[in-house]
């Protein structure tokens, strides 16, 4: 099958965009409607320039045989997926953690013998969110409290991870974060700040795909997941599986979040969506 257009730029066959778009699916759960043709053809054709391929159809056969092909995989869902994240994102939800959530967490925590307080960011792209989410708790004194923080970042990207490592920020991706955690926690190079020891030590990262029951399997005994903003790249089946996975690794009364354009109606029961200081947020029962 020839594919190439007149001005020889690869063209892609929607026999080829199906085949592509499966394996897609199979690896981390994005789907890709018959509309988003056009916009899988324009992001992939980056990799065939730097894969020196002509076709989609050599770059179908090099991520189904290739040695490397796990590897170019994750340049795919980089080229597909935004990680776009900041600190201190969406407010609102911030604050039903922090003044609805926490709080009645630590009540439990108090009749209890466990006295981590565990946090899932999951899909945590560069590490914005974790490090929020522990710069909030750290703030609120836990530790005094004898409860200590437990906050586990993760997602499917290996380039998002290493950034979550270094931890070292553009001002811009701080431009909601309060002066007081500024000056508290991130030690300020100049143009960009990075993270303090007090908070990264409180925060483990972990390569881990949502849709895959082994690797989310590692998580147990979650008080609170925030799983925003990924959910938007699955259909049904997938944000199915996933919720279904988050709710396995929470504990029984545990919390979880999701984008705030994101909401599991229609995919689980297994929720009680409650309404905490304008947010819905949804509790295991
Ligand atoms: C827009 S970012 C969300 C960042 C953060 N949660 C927030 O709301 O600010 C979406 C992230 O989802 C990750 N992702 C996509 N598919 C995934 C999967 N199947 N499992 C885990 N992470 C995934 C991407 O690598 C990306 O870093």
């Amino acid at each position: 099958m020839l594919t190439l257009g007149l001005n020889s730029k690869p063209k892609l066959s929607y026999e080829t965009f199906c085949l592509l778009r499966d394996i897609i699916y199979a690896k981390c759960g994005i789907f890709f409607a018959d509309t988003k043709k056009y916009l899988l053809e324009t992001r992939l054709v980056r990799r065939l320039e730097e894969k020196n391929l002509k076709t989609f159809e050599d770059y179908y056969y090099f991520l189904t045989y290739d040695s490397s092909r796990d590897k170019e995989m994750f340049h795919v869902i980089n080229c597909i997926v935004t990680n776009e994240t900041s600190f201190f994102r969406d407010h609102v939800q911030l604050d039903a953690f922090r003044k609805g959530v926490v709080p009645k967490i630590l009540e439990e925590k108090a009749k209890s013998i466990g006295k981590t307080f565990k946090v899932w960011s999951a899909a945590s792209s560069t590490g914005e969110e974790p490090y929020t989410l522990a710069m909030m708790l750290l703030e609120d004194g836990l530790q005094a409290k004898g409860i200590s923080i437990d906050i586990v970042g993760s997602d499917i990207s290996d380039n998002v991870l290493r950034a979550c490592e270094a931890a070292t920020y553009e001002k811009y991706s701080l431009r909601n974060t309060p002066e007081q955690y500024l000056r508290k926690y991130f030690i300020n190079n100049g143009d960009t700040y990075t993270i303090n020891k007090k908070v990264k030590e409180v925060v483990k990262y972990r390569k881990i795909n949502l849709v895959d029951s082994l690797e989310t399997r590692q998580i147990k005994g979650v008080d609170v997941v925030f799983c925003r903003n990924v959910l938007i790249y699955f259909d049904d089946a997938s944000k199915k599986k996933a919720v279904t996975h988050l709710y396995d690794s929470l504990n029984k009364g545990g919390y979880l979040f999701v984008g705030f354009s994101e909401t599991l109606h229609n995919i689980t029961r297994l929720f009680r969506p409650v309404s905490i200081e304008k947010s819905v947020v949804y509790q295991k029962v």
